[in-house]
């Protein structure tokens, strides 16, 4: 019941969280530079907010809790949070694995994470500089939409496709890839989808069950998806060939 009332709490707080962020962010941006350098800088124009805004839900303890359960995370794991943003879930991470390192395009985020247990490293998903077979687990919470951003419509399957294939590259042999996102089969997840895409101008893709395994189908791997909550699911990708 508690967890009800809760859950009824968080909603309108993290829609607010992100028509905030977002309404400060093109007031600040979109009159000084064009619409692609905004969907790139638009993080470090928010950056000073969003960490404080998400600090208000427990939702990242919760993702890191997740994260932790479905990759059976150890001590002597090297994991990699893509698009980690501020650090937070890496920050509930870094404690109960051997090595944590955030990659994130926007530094101002990045540079909101203090602690000495998180390793920084400036890029996007697209063409990563780490050698393959580097990371025991990799996961990407709220990010896995964005990777299309910057492309064109007719681009976004490649633009997965190229992401993917970096994500399992750097991940070792029986490894694990841990994707976090909205649903768009839920309501709260059809809602986020309508909002960013308003938002994003139609630059971020958020993607069903389905569509998520369907992405994942030319590399032969199994995806099992499960319900994090009522807005998003958690994917769980180990690298084994089918
Ligand atoms: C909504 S934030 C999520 C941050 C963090 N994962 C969290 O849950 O608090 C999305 C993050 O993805 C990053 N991002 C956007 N495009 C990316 C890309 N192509 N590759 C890697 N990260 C990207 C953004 O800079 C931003 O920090």
């Amino acid at each position: 019941m508690a967890m009800y009332f809760l859950n009824i709490l968080t909603t309108p707080i993290l829609f607010l969280n992100y028509l905030i962020l977002f309404n400060l962010s093109k007031k600040k941006v979109l009159n000084n530079i064009n619409y692609s350098l905004f969907l790139m800088a638009i993080f470090d124009k928010i950056a000073w907010l969003y960490d404080p805004l998400v600090r208000l839900s427990s939702r990242s303890r919760r993702c890191a809790e997740k994260i932790k359960f479905v990759a059976k995370l150890k001590k002597s794991d090297v994991v990699l949070d893509i698009g980690g943003g501020t650090g937070l879930i890496a920050s509930f991470i870094s404690d109960d694995v051997k090595k944590i390192i955030v990659l994130d395009p926007s530094k101002k985020m990045m540079a909101k994470s203090k602690s000495d247990k998180i390793e920084k490293v400036y890029g996007t998903v697209h063409g990563m500089k780490f050698k393959d077979s580097t990371f025991d687990v990799v996961y990407c919470v709220d990010s896995f939409h964005h990777f299309t951003n910057g492309h064109k419509k007719k681009e976004f399957d490649n633009a997965f496709h190229d992401s993917i294939q970096e994500m399992l590259r750097v991940l070792k042999k029986n490894g694990v890839l841990v994707i976090i996102d909205f649903d768009t089969e839920k309501f709260r997840g059809k809602m986020m989808n309508l909002f960013e895409k308003w938002f994003f101008n139609g630059d971020s893709k958020f993607n069903s069950r389905d569509e998520l395994r369907n992405l994942f189908d030319p590399f032969k791997v199994k995806v099992e998806v499960f319900d994090l909550d009522n807005s998003c699911y958690i994917a769980k990708i180990p690298k084994i060939n089918k």
